[in-house]
């Protein structure tokens, strides 16, 4: 049974899977190599709690359900139940940190990877036991999101699957098993596929980004998060999906590069909110509204999903 979890890397996933795995009752010890990053973390984890509190989230019994942070990782990863490894998308710092905790850790002690997309196979390769590796990709935010992608490698046991699935389930999230370790899992195929998509459309001139974020938004997404995209092909129609398909598949992005668009941007120093403008142009304090905003709408609409509401 899993008590006790280790987070290593506190940056934008790190500190709302810990408030949210405390909630969850359990022993959370979070580690990063950065110390600026553990004192963000501290300011993220409380802002999650009040998340926590907001989506109706019921707090563990007293004692139980704990964040202590270190920067030290065998402190960290000590008698550790689960380590989940949130270090930045590159092999070679992923693969470092599992030769770092590889001699500290038991042999059966389970570590999960929160890859967005790197091969749970390629992974377990800088790891003894590689039956214990597992993908646990969590969506960002993560305390807010409530599904969590489960993905075998090669070599990982079944058991060691069913664990962290059941361990999601306990807490109350919807876990779903990947049962192929194809790139970028399903969640990030999926949203790449529409991403493809929407630029393509951008970039040749059909369509403003702010129409389209309109009607993919009020469109598409909107009636998504009620009926998923199997169950809305029955809502359609088989016949009317296979008539629409037959013609449509074939004019549909097809780019195996990057559509230009957004190495012109890359260039100009545009990156999105962390420069101040990509798509759109960001002020200081529009960051900060949006990210109200953001966060209050997903909390009321988790909410009515759930039926809380
Ligand atoms: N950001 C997202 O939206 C998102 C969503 C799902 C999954 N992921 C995945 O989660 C992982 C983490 O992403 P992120 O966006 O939180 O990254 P990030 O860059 O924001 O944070 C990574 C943190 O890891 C720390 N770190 C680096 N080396 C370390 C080490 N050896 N020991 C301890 N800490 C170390 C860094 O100091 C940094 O604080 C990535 O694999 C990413 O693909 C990200």
């Amino acid at each position: 049974m899993i008590q006790r979890i280790a987070i290593i890397g506190l940056g934008t996933m790190g500190p709302g899977m810990a408030a949210r795995l405390a909630r969850g009752g359990l022993q959370v010890t979070a580690c990063d190599v950065a110390p600026a990053a553990i004192e963000r973390a501290k300011t993220m984890l409380s802002a999650a709690e009040t998340v926590l509190d907001a989506l109706g989230i019921a707090t563990p019994a007293t004692g139980a359900g704990t964040v202590r942070f270190t920067g030290d990782i065998a402190e960290a990863v000590a008698g550790a139940d689960l380590v989940i490894e949130n270090v930045p998308e590159n092999l070679s710092i992923k693969a470092d940190v599992y030769r770092a905790i590889d001699g500290l850790i038991a042999a059966d002690t389970i570590v999960a990877s929160d890859t967005s997309g790197i091969p749970i196979t390629q992974l377990q390769a800088h790891i003894s036991n590689p039956a214990r590796m597992v993908g646990m990709h969590w969506s960002n935010p993560p305390h807010i999101i409530p599904m969590i992608e489960v993905i075998g490698g090669e070599q990982t046991a079944p058991e060691t699957v069913q664990t962290i699935r059941d361990l999601i389930r306990s807490l109350g999230l919807l876990p779903v098993v990947v049962k192929k370790d194809v790139p970028g899992f399903v969640e990030n195929r999926v949203l790449y596929a529409l991403l493809r998509e929407v630029v393509d459309l951008v970039e040749r001139g059909v369509i403003e980004p702010e129409d389209i974020d309109t009607c993919v938004s009020w469109g598409i997404g909107y009636k998504l998060a009620v009926v998923g995209p199997m169950a809305l092909l029955d809502m359609a129609g088989l016949d009317i999906y296979n008539s629409v398909s037959s013609f449509l598949n074939a004019d549909l992005s097809d780019r195996k590069d990057v559509a230009p668009m957004i190495g012109r941007k890359i260039a100009a120093g545009t990156l999105g909110i962390k420069s101040g403008e990509g798509i759109y142009a960001y002020t200081p304090e529009r960051i900060a509204e949006l990210q109200r905003e953001r966060a209050r709408k997903l909390v009321a609409i988790r909410r009515i999903l759930e039926g809380r509401d």
